[in-house]
Order: structure tokens, then sequence, then C-alpha cells
């Protein structure tokens, strides 16, 4: 082992006599091995949603764009994101950070005497849901706000295809639930801003130590979010009028032992809800096994990326041996098709269906990459799930761009009605900062 790691790594034996061994992630943060030099945010005003894509493309320096050598956990990122609902000083932002003449004139830029729309915190004794795009709910009682997978546009503007912005985020998060480690599912650039309004994170828990699998509560407190709970299989958090149970995500890793991954299910009076992720239910009775302890459900939101991208296309830098393209593109990360989304339908005996998940919404170009048409798998899948629910009598649809949903949480009013609203308009603000 070369000396550079010794005390950081331990050798092992898996029981078939396979050489392996385990970092121990939580000195590596304290060690050189991390470095937040490395780390940098860049701002710039936005207009549209075209953006390069997020994996391959490097960022150069231009004359609108503000390029910041400082860590994800700096306060700056907190006082000027404060700043986009709440007025303040610039001049205390700009003092937080280390600016040249050049880049003082873009900082310059982005800030306005003009007051955003209001935000109104639902007061409502009913669970409002809203849909801001691929895999992210915010959940809503008059006690509790759960946002899941957060990916946000950051941004609003007139488009044929109306968002929630993070100007429809409440001021205060109380739990951010993360379903795994996928870049769709996991956004600095959505997380950081919001870090300021988040109470609490809730994550997988992982393998411990494995270089696939790293830690997301290691993760997450590095990068400066203080309250992070790590849940595993079957455990719950309970909070207000809710509680969170850790579900078993199955699949959708390309066959690499990856534990951190939790489907949710959610209780919140009678009401339940289940978030299935790209979880890909290759194995029915797994879902049957966790029916018996949670049982039906009212709603599922599922994902259907069911081509998925080949193994090497997230994990190939990891790999110590090159693979043979047939066994690359067998190994995917593909959530569930059709076949699969039915049988967690009949298990779980929802009145509501939702695909979400897809990757379509004009503002995730940059992390998705994905151009469907109508003979997509995708496509092609989540339609027939779709008309195979609606068959059944239940609600169903493939979600994209902006929903809101409200259903009654007591049993004595349980027919759920939802309220179908997309909302129009123009957003009144363009620009990323007030
Ligand atoms: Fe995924
Ligand atoms: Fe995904």
């Amino acid at each position: 082992m070369p000396d550079i790691l010794k005390g950081y790594v331990e050798l092992v034996y898996d029981l078939n006599n396979n050489p392996s061994y385990r970092f121990f992630e939580a000195l590596l943060y304290n060690s050189e091995f991390y470095n937040d030099s490395l780390q940098s945010i860049s701002m710039w005003i936005t207009e549209n949603d075209d953006r390069p894509f997020v994996l391959s493309t490097p960022r150069v320096d231009d004359e609108n764009t503000l390029h910041l050598e400082i860590p994800f956990s700096h306060n700056f990122i907190d006082a000027v994101s404060r700043m986009k609902r709440e007025g303040g000083f610039v001049s205390k932002v700009r003092s937080l950070i280390d600016l040249d003449k050049k880049q003082e004139k873009v900082f310059n830029t982005f800030f306005t005497e003009t007051p955003p729309p209001p935000y109104e915190k639902y007061e409502g004794d009913k669970v409002r849901m809203r849909y801001f795009g691929h895999a992210c709910i915010l959940i809503e009682t008059k006690d509790v706000s759960v946002l899941v997978d957060p990916l946000v546009s950051y941004y609003g503007y007139q488009h044929e295809v109306s968002r929630f912005s993070d100007m429809d985020l409440p001021d205060t998060i109380d739990y951010v639930l993360i379903t795994h480690n996928h870049q769709d599912h996991i956004l600095f650039e959505t997380l950081l801003p919001l870090r300021h309004k988040i109470k609490n994170v809730i994550v997988p828990g992982s393998n411990t130590g494995s270089l696939q699998d790293p830690s997301l509560k290691l993760m997450f407190k590095q990068i400066g979010f203080n309250q992070v709970i790590e849940l595993r299989e079957m455990e719950s958090v309970e909070m207000t009028d809710a509680i969170i149970t850790g579900i078993p995500f199955i699949g959708e890793h390309s066959d690499l032992n990856i534990q951190s991954k939790l489907c949710y299910h959610m209780q919140i009076g009678e009401f339940k809800i289940l978030f299935v992720a790209d979880s890909c239910n290759i194995e029915s009775r797994l879902y049957d096994h966790i029916h018996k302890i949670v049982g039906d459900v009212d709603l599922i939101f599922l994902g259907m990326e069911c081509d998925g991208a080949p193994l090497t296309w997230l994990y190939g830098p990891l790999l110590t041996e090159d693979l043979s393209r047939e066994k690359d593109s067998s190994r995917r990360l593909a959530g569930s098709n059709y076949e699969r989304g039915k049988a967690l339908v009949k298990t779980f005996h929802p009145k509501e269906v939702y695909v979400y998940a897809m990757g379509m919404e004009p503002w995730l170009k940059f992390i998705s990459s994905i151009k469907y048409t109508d003979e997509s798998n995708p496509i092609i899948a989540s339609n027939k799930l779709v008309a195979y629910c609606e068959d059944q009598g239940l609600i169903a649809e493939r979600l994209f761009g902006e929903k809101e949903l409200l259903y009654n949480s007591t049993l004595d009013e349980v027919d759920i009605e939802p309220i179908l609203n997309n909302r129009f308009g123009p957003f009144l603000t363009s620009d990323l900062h007030v």
C-alpha cells in the first residue's frame, strides 16, 4: 500500500477470501486529502435555461460571471442567498469575500431594490404538495415542510413550461429528504443557496468506507449542513404531524454495492405517500415484504427512467480494470419499467400514481442530457403504466413542469380529491439576487 494512505485504510478479506479495504472517511475529511481550496462557486444572471452539461464542461471566466474561490461551507453563500428574499446591505455581504475591481463590478449588477413577490406560508389544514420538477416535491402542512430531492429552478422567467422556482419555497424547510447520491437528486447548486433555511437533512446511510458509496452524512456536514440525520432501511423519523420511514431502494446503481439509497414512506395523519425515486423493482417480493409492514398507500411517486446510462457513465473512473462493452451496457443506471412499475401498483394499491424524476423539464438539461421522443422506452413504459392505472380507476399522470395537489389527512375525510392547479403567469424576478 502506498505510504501516503497508511493509517487511513484497513485491509480486509471478504468471506470468499477476496481482498478488499475500507477507508476511514471521517479521518480523510480532516486530512490533506480533503482540500476545500479546490471548491469554488460561480454566479451569473441568467435569462434562459441554456447551460453547458454539468459533468464535462470546464468553466471559463467571462465578464458577466463572478467566479469565487470560496469553499462550499462559506457563510457568504448563506448571507447572499438570504438576500433573495430579505433586504440587506450589499456592503455587509460584500465584506465577507475578497473581490478585485472587475469582480466588484459584476457583483454589483446582482442586486436590485425591487422586492420579490411575497411568499405565503401554507396555513390550511390539508396536505399541500407541490411538484417543482424532476424528483423534487414540497410537502407542507400548517406545521411542517418537507422538501424531497431538492432540485429547484433558481430563477424564473416566462416560458411555455411554467414552473415553481426557489421563490415558491417557504422561509423555513423543516426537513430535506435525499433519496440517493446521483447528481439529479443531490445538486449543490440548489442545496447551498437553501442551506440557510434548511433545518434538517435526512440522508440514507452508506456502506461506510467504500469508494463507490461515500457517506452522505459526512459530506453534508463538511459543506456546512449542521443537522444531518442518517436513516437506515425501515427506520423512522417522527416530526410534528408526520412520520417518515426509510424504505429499501433496489438496483439503479449498476449492480454495485451502494447502500446510500432509500425510498421514503411519509405518513401524515392517515394519509400515506411513497416516494420510490429511481428504485428498480427487479424483485417485487421485496416490496411485498415491505407492504406487510407499512400496508397500502394513497400515493406513489415513481421514477421510470428505465433505459439508464451504462455503468461507466457515472462510475467508470472508480474501476480498476476495463469493463467489456457488453458488461458495461448490461449494468445500467436503469429505474423501473412498465412491468416493474405495475408490480409496485399491485403491491401498494395506491389511489393515485405519479411518474416523476424523468429529467424532462427544460431547466434540467444541464444535468440530465436526456432527449426523449415518443419512441423512447421511458416514455412508452410510463404511458403504458398511466394507461394501466387509469384502466384500474386510479388517477395517474406523468408529471412535467409544475403541479399542485391538496389532500385531506384525516380518516373521516378519506375522499381524496386532488385539486389540480397549474399556476400561470410570469415570475416577477428573472435575476439571480435581490
Ligand atoms: Fe438515480
Ligand atoms: Fe434520477
